[in-house]
């Protein structure tokens, strides 16, 4: 249940308590009050009953016993003389004397006789009754008064009550219903502001700026909570900064350290070349230690242009875009991997018309050609590799699907989820000595990424299929705004 419906239940629970209290102790108080008003009445109405008989002569009191002036109507009279009664009559609302049957005597005849007033239900027309019982010399004089007039104002007010209870019952949860919702909409504006954070990806450090919840009055309980959101998001905010900054100056390092070690590489090359060169008389150990270094510093030097590739791909820079026909692309890279590896197959799939793209060429070439090589390279001898251009879908939506397929023995399903990390390989002791580093597929999905596309593997025994997705557009700048525009239109 909301917390709004919760209020507005309480309320109005609340409301009909303290009415249905109220209300009871009115319609308690009003029958007590009208009680003893009656209760007065019929003393009086006794006393002149009592002198009325008093002043009888020796045949004793006759049916008019219920008339001495003064009686109201409704009020009955009986006359008990040794247990039986002598006469009986009431008033009617017409002011007439009535006979009252033995069926209204006989209850009359069991009042304690005291003096003080007794309820006693007579039934038939004349209902409820408060009489009392007084000797008179020897003889028992019960007088009555009705207690209609009790029933019937209760009632009325009972009514009243209930009306005026309902009527005011709708008017308070209407209210409250208000009330409750025109104070929880700043509660509903953090909560949206929290729940498009969450939406957010924190991937860069100003995804955060302007992001803030607009509720922060200290005097109410909401705004101290949005005081508290803004400063907990001011605290990711730096803290997204500062992880930014470290990374930046990894960054920075990788890069630098790879640039660094350009110059020195060439040098050792140069040299180890240059001695393999002037050969000759040298020792057959000695042309072949120079041998090793001379391609091992090629190794590290293709090491070292990947590692600041990746580190100018984490940049954001190193991509230029232009447009790139993938098509030709393709067929150079399947036509070199033809000469390096004449034992595989390799077959292209592609469109008559040429496949293109906005894209960095020279980038874009390195990842057919890591994944061709993959595909050479880590497969036996005799698999079939096909290279296929797919496009995909149409205008800002559509692209391009370049995929790499072999029918090699496949990837080992534990491994796939680290396949794109980089100096990831499979088994690494083989690997190594065959020369890889396990950068080449980091490489093809940084410059994916850094098209704004994606790239995927499926594998198992016998199929193995990388799937680059380039989309048809430059990708734009996002981030920051989509998350502000989620909170303002939240808010
Ligand atoms: N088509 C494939 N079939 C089987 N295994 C593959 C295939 N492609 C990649 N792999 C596995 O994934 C690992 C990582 O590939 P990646 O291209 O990143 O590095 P590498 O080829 O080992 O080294 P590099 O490409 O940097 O010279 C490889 O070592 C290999 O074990
Ligand atoms: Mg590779």
């Amino acid at each position: 249940m909301t917390l709004r419906r919760r209020l507005v239940l309480v309320t109005v629970a609340l409301a009909v308590a303290v009415s249905t209290v109220i209300g009871a102790g009115s319609i308690i108080a009003l029958a007590s009050i009208q009680r003893s008003a009656i209760d007065h009445q019929l003393q009086y109405a006794t006393n002149r009953a009592q002198r009325s008989v008093e002043q009888q002569g020796p045949n004793g009191p006759g049916l008019d016993i219920a008339r001495p002036s003064g009686q109201a109507a409704g009020t009955l009279t009986a006359y008990f003389l040794n247990g039986d009664v002598v006469v009986g009559s009431v008033i009617d609302n017409a002011g007439d004397l009535g006979r009252l049957s033995s069926a209204v005597v006989r209850p009359l005849g069991t009042v304690t006789v005291d003096g003080r007033a007794h309820t006693v239900d007579l039934g038939g027309d004349l209902g409820r009754y408060r009489v009392t019982a007084a000797p008179v010399g020897p003889a028992v004089l019960v007088v009555g008064l009705p207690m209609t007039p009790v029933y019937e104002s209760v009632g009325k007010l009972l009514v009243v009550v209930l009306v005026v209870t309902v009527l005011a019952l709708l008017a308070a949860s209407a209210v409250a219903a208000l009330a409750v919702r025109r104070s929880l909409r700043p509660l509903d504006r953090v909560a949206e502001t929290a729940s498009a954070v969450a939406r957010t990806p924190l991937d860069r450090s100003d995804v955060l700026d302007g992001v803030r919840v607009p509720d922060t009055d200290p005097r109410t309980e909401v705004g101290r909570v949005g005081t508290a959101f803004n400063r907990m998001l001011g605290h990711i905010g730096a803290a997204l900064q500062a992880r930014e900054r470290s990374e930046q100056q990894v960054r920075q390092f990788v890069a630098d350290a790879s640039h660094e070690l350009r110059t020195p590489l060439a040098s050792v090359r140069g040299y180890a070349e240059l001695t393999r060169r002037m050969g000759g008389d040298l020792p057959q150990d000695v042309v072949y230690a120079m041998g090793r270094i001379e391609s091992e510093s090629i190794r590290m030097t293709s090491m070292v242009e990947d590692l600041l590739l990746l580190a100018r791909l984490d940049e954001g820079r190193e991509v230029q875009f232009a447009e790139v026909d993938l098509t030709g692309l393709v067929l150079d890279a399947v036509n070199d991997a033809h000469a390096a590896s004449p034992a595989h197959a390799i077959a292209v799939d592609v469109p008559d018309e040429p496949v293109v793209v906005p894209g960095d060429a020279a980038r874009l070439h390195q990842v057919v050609v890591n994944l061709v090589t993959n595909a050479r390279t880590h497969t036996p001898e005799g698999t079939r590799i096909t290279v296929g251009l797919t496009p995909v879908g149409a205008g800002a939506g559509g692209g391009v699907d370049l995929t790499v397929r072999d029918d090699g023995q496949g990837i080992d399903p534990a491994f796939v989820p680290k396949l794109f990390e980089r100096f990831a390989r499979a088994d690494s002791s083989r690997s190594r000595s065959a020369g890889s580093t396990g950068l080449g597929l980091a490489i093809v999905d940084a410059v994916v990424q850094a098209h704004g596309g994606s790239v995927t593997v499926t594998s198992e025994p016998g199929d193995t299929v990388f799937t680059v997705h380039l989309p048809a557009v430059r990708p734009g700048a996002g981030g920051a705004a989509d998350a502000r525009d989620a909170v303002a239109s939240a808010t």
